[in-house]
């Protein structure tokens, strides 16, 4: 059974889908034991402690520097003893420690069909008020691993989405969410914990 360490900032609707996943068996050889706030204020702390799932705040600010942050970060992961961590809405970039001692082994749940509308500055609703303004008929989310290039780790899986007329940022975060988020995010967790996805020249192939 893999250990699943969740890191989470806000609402945590992810978090709620791979906890409902992992109890009704979508999620196979994995366990949540532990949720990691960049917030103390998180709702998602409130999801966890709901389910028994012990929960940890740390926060970049409380550090004087960004390495002293990625350093605390990285032995926390390895203290909880982590096989698998998710960012579920996790708003901090992951330093270089955390990502070379994960290296593989860190999933992210992006709002977007990258390689559109991904890398600095787009998250949260940033990334639906630009596929909004740039007028594009589908979108969508995408699971993937994370390496140094920010949202450019191996593609796990991804899922299309519709535009719709009159769509706002908010009506298409909750569709993005419903049709695509909570939906690949439990599976791709799931194919990792089963030990079924590799990575060959930087693509991340899915056992069929
Ligand atoms: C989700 O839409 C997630 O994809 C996005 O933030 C939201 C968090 O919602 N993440 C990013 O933009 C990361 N770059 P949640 O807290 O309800 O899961």
């Amino acid at each position: 059974m893999k250990n699943i360490v969740v890191l989470v900032s806000g609402g945590g609707t992810n978090l709620q889908a791979l906890i409902d996943a992992e109890k009704s068996e979508i999620i196979k050889n994995g366990k949540i034991t532990c949720v990691i706030s960049s917030n103390p204020n998180a709702y998602a702390l409130e999801r966890a402690k709901n389910n028994s799932i012990e929960t940890a705040v740390i926060r970049k600010k409380d550090y004087h520097s960004f390495d002293e942050y990625d350093k605390a970060l990285a032995e926390l992961l390895l203290e909880k003893k982590a096989d698998l961590v998710v960012l579920a809405g996790f708003m901090t970039v992951l330093g270089e420690k955390v990502i070379s001692a994960f290296s593989n082994r860190i999933i992210n749940i992006h709002p977007a069909l990258i390689p559109s509308f991904c890398g600095k500055g787009y998250y949260g609703l940033y990334v639906h008020e630009a596929v909004l303004a740039r007028g594009v008929k589908v979108t969508g989310a995408t699971a993937h691993f994370v390496n140094e290039i920010c949202d450019g780790g191996p593609i796990i899986m991804q899922k299309a989405v519709e535009v719709k007329n009159g769509d706002t940022p908010e009506i298409l975060q909750r569709r993005v969410m419903e049709q695509a988020e909570w939906r690949i995010l439990p599976e791709a967790v799931s194919l990792f914990c089963q030990g079924k996805i590799k990575i060959i020249n930087n693509i991340a192939v899915v056992e069929e």
